[in-house]
């Protein structure tokens, strides 16, 4: 049998994790939140301070063990998945996720997740890099208000204490250095479709995708 994947790629809150969790309930797929595995390492890394050596960031590498389970995600077998959405995290893990070793070492633990199954995964380099042959790619977007509000409205929900400006300059830095890096940076796969979610509800862009996967 010939397994299907779908690459889903985006700038922060172009509503990739949403839109993907919904689409792999409605087609019976595994969800992989790429994202969450950059975030997890960096809350590790944070531990160790801002300043902490490439040397030492192969070390706590090497020693931690990140786990995915439905939508989530285990650090050394600690359910990390509300922690990994602090600000704190948002603000540095572009930096640890431009690191080439870092970003090789999740890709492989990604394909490995992948591997024999039918995977939706959402992250930046899907389809330009870690499922390059995916069987659907798609690409989306939406205006940086649009997505600066979203996430915004999230953290508000959350009961994190942040203003709509810190958001979004917090978003613009991560796009830029997510684009900018050397190593499979976030760039929309030739292949893939675009969808531009400003203005559109969650159940349009869904009905969207689910009119290319049939
Ligand atoms: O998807 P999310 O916004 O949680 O991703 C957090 C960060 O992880 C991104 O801004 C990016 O720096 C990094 N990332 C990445 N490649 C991926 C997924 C996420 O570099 N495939």
């Amino acid at each position: 049998m010939v397994n299907i994947s779908i690459a889903l790629d985006g700038p922060a809150g172009a509503g990739k994790s949403t839109i993907a969790k919904i689409i792999a309930k409605a087609k019976k797929l595994t969800y992989i939140d790429t994202g969450a595995m950059y975030r997890a390492i960096t809350l590790k890394i944070l531990r160790y301070g801002k300043n902490v050596q490439e040397e030492q960031i192969k070390k706590i590498l090497s020693d931690s063990k990140i786990d995915i389970d439905g939508n989530d995600i285990f650090l050394d077998g600690k359910l990390v998945t509300e922690e990994i959405r602090k600000p704190e995290v948002s603000n540095f893990v572009s930096h640890v996720a431009k690191i080439s070793f870092v970003r090789m070492k999740m890709v492989e633990l990604q394909r490995k997740i992948a591997a024999n199954k039918n995977v939706i995964m959402d992250g930046r380099d899907i389809g330009t890099y870690v499922l390059p042959n995916a069987t659907y790619k798609f690409f989306l977007t939406a205006s940086i208000d649009e997505r600066a509000k979203r996430r915004f409205t999230e953290l508000k929900e959350k009961g994190f204490n942040v203003t709509f400006e810190e958001v979004k300059n917090e978003m613009e830095k991560r796009d830029k250095i997510d684009t900018e890096r050397e190593f499979a940076p976030l760039r929309q796969a030739e292949d893939a479709i675009v969808i531009d979610t400003t203005g559109k509800c969650i159940q349009e862009v869904v009905d969207e995708i689910l009119y290319y996967l049939k």
